[in-house]
């Protein structure tokens, strides 16, 4: 994994340089993302991202309460509270004051609810971060421990497919996710033909498509691309990093154009970067 390129954290960033640097760090890792991003500019769009999600684990110092003013600093603002249950998951969802960036999708997995073998797994990561990262650049500080041990991974994969990814992943944009809205054709038909005419594998788990038009958006997203990662010990292994998303959204009933996420969508989407879904 390439390491990113740090800003300095004692300066005030602007958005377009945060998502900057998260876009650098998301295609060094995700080789599909700008084919797919050139994809539909070379068709005459503008891309305009709906939302951009992030990972991580509930432990200080990195979990959403220690990491959210990085967020506040750029704008954002708190828009509401999702529970995955199953999954071990909270999420929060966060809307720029200025409703002209990206929405942004932020979960983290419940640590205390995993095995004990997993949590201490966890904890021998987290806890001994040398540096821990402040404001809006730790979105994009990348892993900030020593690398894990393969068994330890597969571990982790085998109780929680998330937790794994974190814990090789670090913190960096997971996926970036193209607004279908601002598409000038504005049809998933149009997304998913487009799509597969360069071959990309979309996510199937409850189908291609996610959600209805009466659930307000409409998601489908890639299969994570494989990175190769060095684990502890030298040895190497390809692995899930990153997917592309694309959203639709619809009007609610007051005729405003809803701005969460639904969890059932959500719940399907979390398993393009599994282990095992290309199988
Ligand atoms: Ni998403």
């Amino acid at each position: 994994m390439g390491s990113y390129q740090r800003c300095n954290v004692g300066e005030k960033m602007s958005c377009e340089e945060f998502f900057q640097y998260l876009w650098q760090g998301y295609t060094s890792l995700t080789p599909q993302a700008e084919k797919i991003h050139k994809l539909f500019i070379e068709d005459g769009n503008d891309i305009v991202n709906d939302h951009v999600a992030f990972r991580t684990f509930n432990l200080p110092p990195i979990s959403i309460s220690c990491l959210e003013p990085g967020l506040i600093a750029l704008g954002y603002q708190a828009y509401q509270s999702y529970t995955f249950k199953e999954k071990k998951l909270k999420a929060w969802s966060y809307n720029h004051e200025s409703m002209l960036q990206p929405r942004l999708f932020f979960s983290e997995l419940l640590v205390e609810e995993l095995s004990s073998n997993a949590q201490q797994i966890i904890h021998q990561l987290v806890d001994d971060i040398p540096l821990p990262p402040k404001g809006s650049a730790a979105f994009h500080a990348g892993r900030l421990w020593p690398s894990l041990s393969w068994k330890n991974y597969q571990s982790l994969s085998q109780e929680s497919e998330y937790a794994a990814w974190v814990a090789v992943m670090g913190l960096c944009a997971n996926h970036f996710t193209i607004s279908v809205n601002e598409l000038k054709n504005d049809s998933m038909d149009y997304v998913l033909g487009k799509l597969a005419s360069i071959n990309i594998n979309m996510n199937k788990q409850g189908g291609v498509l996610k959600g209805t038009p009466d659930s307000m958006l409409v998601q489908c997203a890639t299969l994570a691309d494989e990175c190769e990662v060095c684990f502890s010990g030298g040895e190497k292994h390809r692995i899930p990093s990153c997917y592309y998303e694309f959203a639709k959204r619809y009007k609610d009933v007051n005729g405003q154009v809803y701005q969460g996420f639904v969890p059932a969508n959500a719940n399907t989407i979390f398993h393009s970067t599994d282990l095992q879904s290309k199988k």
